[in-house]
């Protein structure tokens, strides 16, 4: 099987890192004995030359959308989805579906689609710097943006107590990121993070608890943007609540519509329940160090090593694809 994997610019703050991961993707494919292409698009007349030169059985994108923001995700509204352009194609993808990665980019959304189907998640607020009435907000509550990723836009300051703090955060963030804030109860307890590969009835929930050691959490237990990318945090075991979390993990994924490969991070409220915080379409695959792959490792540690766990995670996903695809798998 010939696998197309598309990145650019915006492969690390949209996708699931910059152009080594996904070099290693491409490696842990050849090693499986399937062939990768690597096609790095700049603009979407070089996505479409892309396609139009074909040579590949499916696609496996880090792009949501192509773009030059290798800062942040933003909000691209008008921009073009590739999943999109695989549908009017019918060209075989990896991954969900366009309508499920538009919801899951959309943290509001996602919290809209996920309520509306029964499934656990803070009570949730989309506000803009220039909405005049907040007064539906409970406190303490956690103000974040719509739609990034990697922790961005998270800090201390995110947890606020009152209207002029609430304010003073989502002007930051409308200012900073140029786009609204997803202002949420603040979850206060414990952070779970549940990787999702292959599909029902052969998908399998590999959860784990997120911390950093307790001396670099500030006022509050929160993942900052400054812990994130830099080695300090850890999955581990998640315990007792491991079932807790991949049951409401994939009940998210049912309501999302989710396929293949997704990561689902949930944290514990004041009640302790827990909560969907958000569901990742393209999960991070930097070896050893993205949580997907630590996850893969903590549950299926191989004798040969964590490079051998990730190959062997990159092929279960790319089976999960091309099975959806009646494409031959080895
Ligand atoms: N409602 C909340 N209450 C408390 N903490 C929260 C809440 N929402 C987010 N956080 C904290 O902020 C961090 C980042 O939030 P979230 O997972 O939504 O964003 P992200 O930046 O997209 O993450 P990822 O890098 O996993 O894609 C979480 O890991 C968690 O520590
Ligand atoms: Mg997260």
């Amino acid at each position: 099987m010939r696998v197309l994997l598309l990145t650019g610019p915006g492969g690390d703050a949209q996708g699931w890192g910059p152009m080594d991961v996904t070099e290693s993707v491409a490696g842990a494919i050849a090693a499986s004995g399937d062939s990768a292409q690597i096609a790095f698009v700049e603009t979407e007349a070089a996505f479409f030359a892309t396609l139009d030169r074909g040579g590949f059985d499916i696609v496996w994108s880090a792009l949501y959308q192509v773009t030059d923001n290798e800062k942040y995700i933003g909000t691209n509204a008008d921009g073009l989805w590739v999943a999109d352009v695989f549908d009017q194609r019918g060209i075989p993808y990896i991954g969900s579906s366009s309508e499920t990665m538009k919801a899951m980019i959309d943290k509001f959304r996602t919290h809209d689609v996920l309520a509306a189907r029964g499934v656990r998640v803070p009570a949730h607020h989309l506000v803009r710097a220039t909405d005049a009435d907040v007064s539906a907000i409970a406190y303490p509550a956690f103000v974040k943006p719509m739609g990034e990723s990697r922790s961005i836009g998270v800090n201390d300051d995110s947890v606020v107590e009152n209207e002029d703090q609430l304010r003073r955060q989502v002007a930051w963030i409308d200012r900073e990121f140029h786009q609204p804030a997803l202002v949420e109860d603040f979850l206060p307890g414990d952070e779970f993070t549940v990787l999702l590969v292959g599909n029902a009835p052969a998908q399998e929930c590999l959860p784990g608890l997120v911390s950093v050691a307790s001396h670099h959490y500030g006022r509050h237990k929160v993942l900052r943007a400054d812990l994130r990318g830099v080695g300090l945090t850890k999955i581990s075991d998640a315990g007792a609540r491991g079932a807790d979390a991949s049951a409401l993990a994939a009940e998210a994924a049912v309501a999302m519509g989710c396929l293949d490969h997704v990561r689902i991070d949930v944290k514990t409220g004041a009640d302790g329940q827990l909560r969907v915080m958000e569901v990742n379409g393209i999960p991070g695959l930097k070896p050893r160090k993205s949580w997907g792959p630590q996850l893969y490792t903590l549950h299926h540690q191989s004798p040969e090593g964590d490079l051998e766990d990730y190959r062997q995670l990159v092929k279960a996903v790319v089976d999960a694809g091309a099975r959806r695809f009646n494409l031959p798998v080895r």
